[in-house]
């Protein structure tokens, strides 16, 4: 039966977690996989996630099912989180999926089933299962301009001129904040003119916000989405808990639409139900329910919101820190970027020789293109990473 089949390509950003396991060297640096670390490398279970998984446990008396939309409560509490006031709710719908690459895949199958083989443009360069998780649902994928690696910016004449080319019932999939792999990210302003062009061209936007939190703070990193969704007639969102949570391995997303109106509303969340039924039936409970638990607390949301912050404004102190120590080991500003970008992540504009020489010579770790998870960064030896990064220059 699978004599047909070669081996599948690893995905590049997981296959890294095995690579850094299996180094047996101390002072291993792991930039790769985008997972938060505090300062002892450590990804803990957010307090307030504890708390209401040990409420889930206490309280808990049934596992039976709950139905193809997952738990209601956690759909309601994160369109509030995503959309905020910007729009009316009633045209908004919600299920609950397996983490934010299967609220991805759900609304993509749900764009194939209106429109089949639509086409949806990317950032050149974006998150790499993007791709293939459009294809999978059947869509093709066409790719605008966003990044200028020379700067470090994002080169946004660039990516108009080439969302000009998208026709009518085309889709955009933009990155709420804090893009990924680059770190390079849109002022409200350019927001603002995308959000024009959306309308005007009759472009569906597909925001992916899987960071929210991470960049410049919970509210302000939903407002590009919040401009988007207050000037379009239909979008769809696929919205991440897994790092704003630390609840990735429960696989914790939801997909959202957008509609002109209730009826239009019903009928696509009833597609993308029917979509998630034939994927995998029905998502799973705990992480989303813990994640209810606490958006529904007024003390375990607080208690939430302020440990995100401070994670935040670890990644921040740690963007400074490093591009200070860059400067200082080359003597450059070439990587004061860094300090400019929010998120998790940047990219250092790195060959593939000289990752892999990071790798052999110096036990650090980033992905192939030269993303680096700022949380994974050591804070008390930032300047010998800038000297080993310098050395392979
Ligand atoms: C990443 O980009 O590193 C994370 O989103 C993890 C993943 O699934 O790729």
């Amino acid at each position: 039966m699978f004599e047909q089949l070669d081996v599948a390509p690893p995905d590049k950003i997981l296959a890294l977690i095995d690579l850094y396991r299996a180094d047996t060297r101390a002072n291993k640096v792991d930039l790769g996989v985008g997972v938060y670390r505090d300062r002892d490398g450590n990804t803990p279970v957010m307090r307030a996630v504890r708390k209401a998984e040990e409420r889930l446990l206490n309280t808990q008396d049934t596992k039976t099912y709950l139905g193809l939309a997952g738990d209601v409560g956690f759909n309601a509490a994160m369109s509030g989180l995503v959309f905020g006031n910007s729009v009316e709710m009633s045209r908004v719908r919600v299920a609950q999926a397996p983490g934010g690459s299967g609220a991805l895949r759900l609304i993509g199958e749900l764009l194939h089933r209106t429109r089949p083989g639509a086409t949806i443009w990317v950032s050149r360069p974006t998150w790499p299962n993007h791709i293939p998780t459009m294809r999978g649902a059947g869509l093709q994928v066409a790719e605008y301009a966003y990044f200028d690696a020379a700067s470090g910016t994002v080169d946004f004449e660039a990516m108009l001129i080439d969302l000009a080319k998208a026709k009518a019932g085309d889709i955009v999939l933009l990155h709420g904040c804090c893009h990924n792999p680059t770190g390079a990210n849109l002022t409200i302003t350019q927001w603002q003119r995308v959000a024009g062009l959306l309308a005007e061209r009759g472009l569906l936007p597909f925001v992916d916000i899987a960071y929210q939190g991470f960049g410049d703070g919970l509210e302000a990193d939903a407002e590009g989405l919040r401009i988007v969704a207050a000037k379009v007639p239909e979008m769809v969102v696929a919205s991440s808990c897994s790092k704003n949570f630390a609840v990735y391995r429960d696989r914790v997303g939801a997909a959202m639409v957008l509609a002109r109106n209730v009826a239009q509303a019903d009928v696509a969340i009833s597609h993308m139900l029917a979509a998630a039924r034939a994927l995998y039936s029905m998502p799973p409970d705990h992480g989303a329910a813990a994640v209810r638990i606490v958006l529904d607390d007024a003390a375990l949301r607080s208690d939430w919101r302020a440990e995100l912050e401070d994670m935040r404004q670890r990644m921040l102190r740690l963007r400074v820190a490093f591009a200070d120590a860059l400067r200082r080991q080359s003597n450059s500003d070439r990587f004061d970027f860094i300090a400019e970008h929010r998120g998790m992540f940047s990219r250092l504009g790195l060959t593939e020789a000289q990752i892999n020489r990071l790798r052999d010579e110096h036990a650090v770790y980033m992905v192939g293109d030269s993303r680096i998870n700022v949380a994974g960064l050591p804070e008390d030896r930032l300047d010998d990473l800038a000297k080993a990064i310098v050395s392979v220059l």
